[in-house]
């Protein structure tokens, strides 16, 4: 039965009047040619490469002088991180050379696309000797247009990578994890025909109702003034809107749907069809906000049973970047019966967000303005908005996301309130449908004195998260019994982490730091604790896996890791896992 959306030109509605970013948005859905696989490296610590090495140039004869070849050197992996693939790379930090080379097949009226799902951290991209463009921010993807550059035939892909750390960057200098270097994620060719096509669309459930559907649709192309169909089968629902010249439109449509949730993550086939172009996607619809102190879904309170990861590679270590790290680490989560992710500190890859929409998982996403950075410096915020837009633009799509957080831990002065304002305000002009949070970690009081949450951060928040690590940094377990806490914020508050640290397999007294005993009674004295505190709607413990980290270098415990994990990174389960494991089974059974 044909229906008809309700298309809007009501001005001032919901959203901007274009979409957000020029990401190429549900890459998986369209015709692409993978680039994955042996790239050829060359480690160049001096920057020597930028006289020429684009050029891939070879020897023309015996007397030509090229003092570099690709294709005499080594290879790498890609997707990965180059610090696990070779040994002497494993502290390296500076520019590595990619190449990549291919043949193509041009053919009429196709427009080419190539995509980086993520480079940590700065990419420069060229193709065929001609440079594509440039892209800062190891965590979100990006793509450039490449049909004049594309070679019938043979064809080079040449990318200078640094993860050279920067005060002014993005994370800043300064972080609790490796900084894992290389071409992380996927590389694609993504061939789009006819020449205007489907760029990104938007849809979801609108905030506060439960049988309306709304969102956009941004066709990118010179035909853009189209009429597109939008089809949901299962709902036997087929409808048509317009685009307007710069090919975007609106739509809105009423009907009943079968709303996602943890306990039933509902995914619907839905098909945008237009300008000859068709992207398949499946989407949860369900609607997130807030109520005073509490979360609700779906329009009904909801406790956040969580835990925070980071994307580290289980047993091999590494970036994660795989279906198969997602499935095990998600796994992990649900078998501690959590209903909820915190992913730290920086977007992880789209394998991860969509087997967390198709395995009932709520999410947070975060980028990483992590500790102190340079806040008065407006590249710094035009680079962490970039950041910002295209962490919402790859999974603005994704039922699983619930909230967006701008920072984790950052100090309390007034170039960071303002800074991070700015995100929030962005946000909420890009993204209206999800919440904002943050993590703070700065209280008043001290001693027996009661903790007060009065960061001034957290009058721009929806929901405030709180890292406390009483117990390991301060205290002792056993103070978590006494110690009380308030918050001047009638927000919902979730702790997004506490934790300590133990060696998997080392037991001992539960005084004895570095023990699993001592680390469970750390658990058990917290999480009787924040039953107590005000505003309580999650938990994100820190952390599900033990990590890599440059600033842990106790011998014979930490050896480069943070051992907080409540797994190891060799998924030995501590104590801790089998406490927590409960203590969610116990609040899940009393939610049911
Ligand atoms: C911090 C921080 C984490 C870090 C953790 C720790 O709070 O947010 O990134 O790993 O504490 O000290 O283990």
């Amino acid at each position: 039965m044909k229906r008809c959306l309700v298309v809007l030109f009501l001005a001032g509605w919901a959203y901007a009047s274009a979409a957000p970013s020029t990401l190429i948005a549900n890459v998986s859905a369209r015709t692409t040619v993978s680039l994955n696989g042996s790239w050829r490296v060359i480690v160049d610590p001096f920057e020597n490469g930028r006289s020429g090495f684009f050029r891939d140039a070879k020897a023309k004869d015996k007397s030509d002088l090229v003092e570099y070849s690709f294709d005499a050197s080594p290879v790498i992996n890609v997707p990965g991180d180059w610090n696990t693939q070779r040994e002497q790379l494993m502290f390296y930090e500076g520019p590595v050379w990619y190449r990549r080379t291919f043949s193509y097949h041009k053919r009429e009226g196709i427009r080419t696309f190539v995509y980086f799902g993520a480079v940590n951290y700065k990419a420069i991209v060229y193709l065929n000797g001609e440079k594509l463009g440039e892209h800062e921010g190891g965590f979100t993807p990006f793509n450039f247009e490449c049909g004049s550059q594309l070679r019938e035939g043979e064809n080079s892909l040449v990318v200078e990578v640094n993860n050279a750390r920067r005060p002014d960057a993005v994370p800043a200098a300064r972080f609790d994890w490796w900084n894992y270097g290389g071409i992380t994620r996927d590389v694609m060719l993504i061939e789009v025909l006819p020449p205007t096509f489907i760029q990104d669309y938007s849809i979801q459930l609108q905030r506060g109702t439960d049988n309306v559907v709304s969102g956009w649709v941004q066709l990118n192309g010179a035909r853009a003034a189209q009429t597109v169909v939008l089809d949901i089968p299962e709902l036997h629902w087929h409808g048509t809107l317009d685009t307007n010249a710069n090919g975007w439109g609106k739509f809105r449509l009423t009907e009943n749907v079968d709303r996602w949730s943890p306990d039933h993550p509902k995914l619907y086939d839905v098909v945008f069809s237009g300008a000859g172009d068709t992207v398949r996607d499946q989407i949860g619809f369900r609607t997130i906000e807030v109520q005073g102190s509490k979360i609700l879904l779906n329009g009904k309170p909801i406790f956040l049973r969580g835990i925070s990861m980071h994307e580290e590679a289980p047993f091999r270590e590494g970036r994660a970047f795989s279906p198969e790290d997602a499935e095990t680490l998600l796994s992990w989560a649900k078998e501690l019966d959590c209903n909820f992710v915190r992913l730290a500190h920086y977007p992880h890859n789209e394998n991860e967000i969509r087997l967390a929409d198709r395995m009932g998982l709520m999410v947070w996403s975060e980028i990483p303005v992590y500790w102190d950075i340079d806040w008065t410096n407006p590249a710094t915020l035009a680079n962490t908005e970039n950041q910002l837009r295209d962490m919402i633009a790859r999974d603005h799509n994704r039922a699983a996301v619930i909230l967006w957080s701008m920072s984790n831990e950052t100090p309390v002065k007034p170039e960071r309130l303002t800074f991070i304002k700015q995100l929030a305000q962005d946000t909420r002009k890009i993204d209206s449908t999800r919440l904002i949070t943050s993590a703070l970690n700065h209280v008043d009081g001290s001693g027996a004195e009661p903790r007060t949450l009065s960061d001034p951060l957290g009058d721009v928040l929806d929901v405030v998260g709180l890292n406390e690590y009483l117990g390991w940094y301060w205290g002792r377990p056993e103070d978590a019994d006494k110690l009380e806490w308030k918050s001047t914020f009638n927000k919902p508050l979730i702790v997004s982490e506490f934790g300590g640290g133990a060696v998997a397999g080392r037991h001992g007294d539960p005084g004895e730091r570095w023990t699993e005993e001592y680390q469970d009674k750390l658990f058990q004295h917290q999480l009787a604790m924040v039953q107590r505190m005000p505003n309580l709607a999650g938990l994100t413990p820190w952390v599900l896996m033990d990590f890599r980290s440059p600033l842990r270098m106790l011998p014979g415990v930490q050896e480069y890791h943070n051992r907080k994990g409540v797994i190891s990174n060799r998924g030995q389960r501590k104590l801790a896992f089998f406490r927590l494991q409960k203590f969610y089974a116990k609040i899940a059974d009393e939610t049911k």
